[in-house]
């Protein structure tokens, strides 16, 4: 018997990849009963009675599904995008994937080649950097600002593109900041793909959970059905997350490839959850309604809150987030030692802004997706703490 130890060897690529706070503090906050989480993305109402009903029929699905999706599924995805985002497509553009997550993931292995650009807007969804960064793809920033509302602007896309830009990320409703794009913005960053000849990955993970606007698919503008991967999950409008359920809608020749690398992936999402997905999608959306309809409460209620502790916060237009700016208690911008603080000294789990970016620092993200009165005690513990903290500093 030799007696030697197996040397350790984790890739360059997975050293040098980013890493974020917000599962370690999730981590804290699950196994402290003390703790109020604020942190998580996803809604906390269960599903609905009739999804919940259709599961208990599922116990036969014990079987793969074809990769890229059940065609009955697929068929389903594109009636609705053309009914209620009007996209012009059909079950061939259609990829169901393992979340949206997977269908950014395999979209971004499909079309970028090593150093190739990816434009990301920020603070942004913390999946995108390290999504670009494991294909060894280049994440460009680009910063939204909160004097701009958080909103997107076309010129300084334009600016950030090169020769070796391949697409560019958007997401509306936005995760962390609530920002909603105006179609004006949407259009000019559409020409600007056309012209530059680019690819958009246009995440609508939150389309449904939006307030008195409505959304706009860029995918929708005329000829983009040739540029636009529109990314749309079951995760946040259905609360199914733990399902893994989501799709793009891509150019025929870019679903194909999605779907032929996905063989090598996941090989396809779960039967059991395309079946509720299908379920999903011809139920109607009452339900998802109703939880907007108490999304809304709560942020009007976490808005004026934070805004009355000190903590400036632009009122989000959709997803179920509060941007917040710590400037008034933390002169140093270091919102992990800001969270991190909150969360030993007021039980209160948020996320640092820092985790969706270097544009991100100096703000915190609040999920309002919690029950209202877990926030109000949140926003009372919240409250104490900083009072106390801002005597000492
Ligand atoms: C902006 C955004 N995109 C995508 C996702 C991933 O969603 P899915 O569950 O469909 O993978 C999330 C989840 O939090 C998100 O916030």
């Amino acid at each position: 018997m030799h007696n030697y130890q197996h040397r350790t060897h984790i890739s360059e690529r997975e050293l040098q990849l980013h890493d974020v706070s917000i599962s370690k503090l999730l981590k804290i906050a699950v196994e402290d009963k003390h703790i109020i989480s604020l942190g998580p993305g996803e809604p906390d109402f269960l599903m609905s009675p009739v999804l919940q009903r259709e599961l208990g029929k599922l116990k036969k699905y014990n079987h793969y599904s074809p990769p890229g999706g059940r065609h009955e599924l697929k068929e389903a995805i594109a009636k609705k995008l053309i009914k209620e985002n009007k996209i012009n497509c059909n079950p061939e553009n259609i990829v169901v994937t393992c979340g949206s997550q997977e269908a950014l993931m395999i979209g971004v292995a499909v079309l970028c080649d090593v150093t190739e650009e990816i434009i990301i807007p920020e603070p942004s969804f913390f999946a995108y950097l390290p999504t670009a960064e494991l294909f060894n793809a280049v994440p460009v920033t680009v910063a939204t600002k909160e004097e701009n509302d958080w909103q997107l602007n076309a010129d300084d896309i334009k600016q950030a593109i090169t020769k070796k830009t391949q697409a560019i990320i958007i997401n509306t409703p936005n995760n962390p900041t609530g920002a909603v794009f105006s179609k004006k913005t949407l259009e000019e960053i559409a020409d600007v793909a056309v012209e530059h000849d680019i690819f958009i990955f246009s995440d609508e993970a939150y389309e449904k959970i939006i307030y008195d606007k409505k959304h706009v698919s860029i995918g929708s503008f005329n000829g983009m059905e040739d540029y636009a991967i529109t990314l749309q999950t079951f995760s946040k409008s259905h609360a199914m997350a733990g399902f893994r359920v989501g799709y793009c809608c891509a150019p025929k020749e870019i679903a194909e490839a999605i779907a032929k690398t996905q063989v090598y992936t996941t090989l396809s999402a779960p039967t059991v959850s395309q079946i509720l997905a299908l379920k999903a999608l011809r139920s109607g959306n009452a339900y998802t309604n109703k939880m907007v309809k108490s999304y809304k409460q709560r942020r009007d209620f976490i808005v004026k809150r934070l805004n009355e502790i000190g903590l400036h916060t632009k009122m989000p237009d959709g997803a179920f987030y509060s941007f917040s700016n710590i400037s008034n208690y933390s002169k140093v911008k270091d919102s992990k030692k800001f969270a991190t603080m909150l969360l030993n000294k007021a039980k209160v789990a948020v996320v640092p802004g820092i985790d969706f970016g270097k544009h991100g620092e100096g703000y915190i993200r609040c999920s309002y997706a919690t029950e209202l009165h877990k926030i109000e005690k949140a926003m009372d513990r919240i409250e104490k703490t900083l009072k106390q903290y801002s005597r000492r500093h």
